[in-house]
């Protein structure tokens, strides 16, 4: 942490209710997005890596993109894609948004999100509070209406609603599906999050199949007219705290449905600090660890994102040794600042050829 955020953390966000300073720091960063200059000028000086859209050093062809730095936002902080811009602005190589759900809702009830400073982690049991995937779609629209939109790397990570029963999961699924796939660079299908009921159950390879042709067919009838027919690449998110087993059955299903790849990890359960899932360093070793298993199961083909308690370049640096081709994260923004992504995102730019993965430049 650099002090000057030491002493703002300290200070004034430590003592907030931590939902309360997340949407204040969050605001922040959406209205400075809007303010063209302001976002030039503090993109230009703190993420100059960003500007070597056709492919610089460390940079990732994937997706048919290039995604200008390994180390990304993960899902769970822009839910509505309120502030692409304002979050590129601040060094993140791609923004993944959402998680969204086919109907808006409100989530859990309040409190929902606490830290864990012991551990420099974050507890939450938010419950997908989103305004659901056609109002997100309508933002990301308005996002690819400009040049400098379309050059963002985003993903669209999308969820079951709440009220939704299980048979019915693959068609709220789609519902989503449909209405992202036009203007996102790839979608995931999240059946981690701990804090929708029965959600982790659609992990099971018999209940995610389902959902995942449901995904990719309305997808792809989505795109064939709006998107020209452009294949949307398909994801999968999955919790740390499945068994081994579990992680190779999903990673043979990828490989059986002609999946692009695995999004791993979300929060994990294995806790006993109360409600809700638990991120941030505590994370980092079964991430890793689930990364290099899915590597070894999925060969050189399916993309791999690997997320959960990184802090430091070398963090990342150890996710991409495992097999993962980009990174993400989210609770060390809380305790790193404004300025984590970049700094994470120059150290491997600088480094860039010691990543090791075919698809970097
Ligand atoms: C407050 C909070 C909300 C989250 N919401 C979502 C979400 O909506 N969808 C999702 O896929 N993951 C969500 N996550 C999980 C993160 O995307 C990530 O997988 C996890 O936190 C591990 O990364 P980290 O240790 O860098 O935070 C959330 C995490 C936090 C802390």
């Amino acid at each position: 942490m650099s002090w000057p955020y030491s002493l703002l953390f300290n200070s004034a966000f430590r003592r907030m209710d931590p939902e309360r300073a997340h949407e204040l720091a969050f605001s922040l960063i959406e209205r400075a997005g809007k303010v063209p200059v302001l976002r030039d000028v503090v993109q230009g000086a703190v993420a100059p890596y960003l500007g070597q859209r056709s492919g610089g050093p460390g940079s990732v062809r994937l997706f048919g993109r290039v995604v200008p730095a390994p180390f990304g936002l993960a899902g769970g902080f822009d839910k509505n894609a309120r502030a692409v811009r304002g979050l590129t602005m601040l060094g993140f190589g791609f923004i993944e948004i959402g998680t969204v759900t086919a109907h808006a809702q409100p989530g859990n009830e309040k409190p929902r999100m606490w830290r864990e400073l012991d551990v420099r982690g974050v507890r939450n049991r938010m419950g997908f509070n989103n305004e659901g995937a056609a109002a997100a779609a309508d933002r990301l629209r308005a996002l690819r209406s400009t040049a400098t939109g379309r050059a963002i790397v985003v993903g669209a990570n999308i969820g079951k609603t709440k009220v939704t029963p299980p048979e019915e999961a693959a068609a709220d699924y789609a519902t989503s599906a449909r209405l992202l796939a036009p203007w996102a660079d790839y979608l995931v299908v999240n059946v981690s999050s701990p804090n929708t009921p029965g959600l982790r159950d659609l992990q099971a390879t018999e209940s995610l199949r389902p959902i995942l042709q449901a995904v990719r067919a309305a997808a792809d009838e989505a795109n064939a007219t709006a998107a020209g027919g452009r294949r949307i690449p398909l994801l999968v998110k999955i919790a740390p705290d499945l068994a081994d087993d579990d992680i190779d059955a999903v990673a043979d299903l990828v490989l059986e449905l002609g999946l692009d790849g695995v999004v791993a990890v979300n929060t994990t359960i294995g806790h006993d600090r109360g409600p809700g899932g638990l991120s941030g360093p505590p994370l980092l070793g079964r991430g890793i660890e689930v990364v290099a298993r899915l590597r070894e199961r999925l060969g050189t083909g399916p993309v791999i994102i690997g997320v959960g308690g990184i802090t430091r370049a070398d963090d990342v640096r150890a996710y991409l040794r495992a097999g993962a081709d980009l990174t993400q994260g989210y609770t060390s923004f809380v305790y790193e600042g404004p300025l984590w992504a970049s700094r994470i995102n120059r150290a491997l730019t600088r480094s860039a050829g010691s990543t090791a993965s075919g698809r970097y430049e």
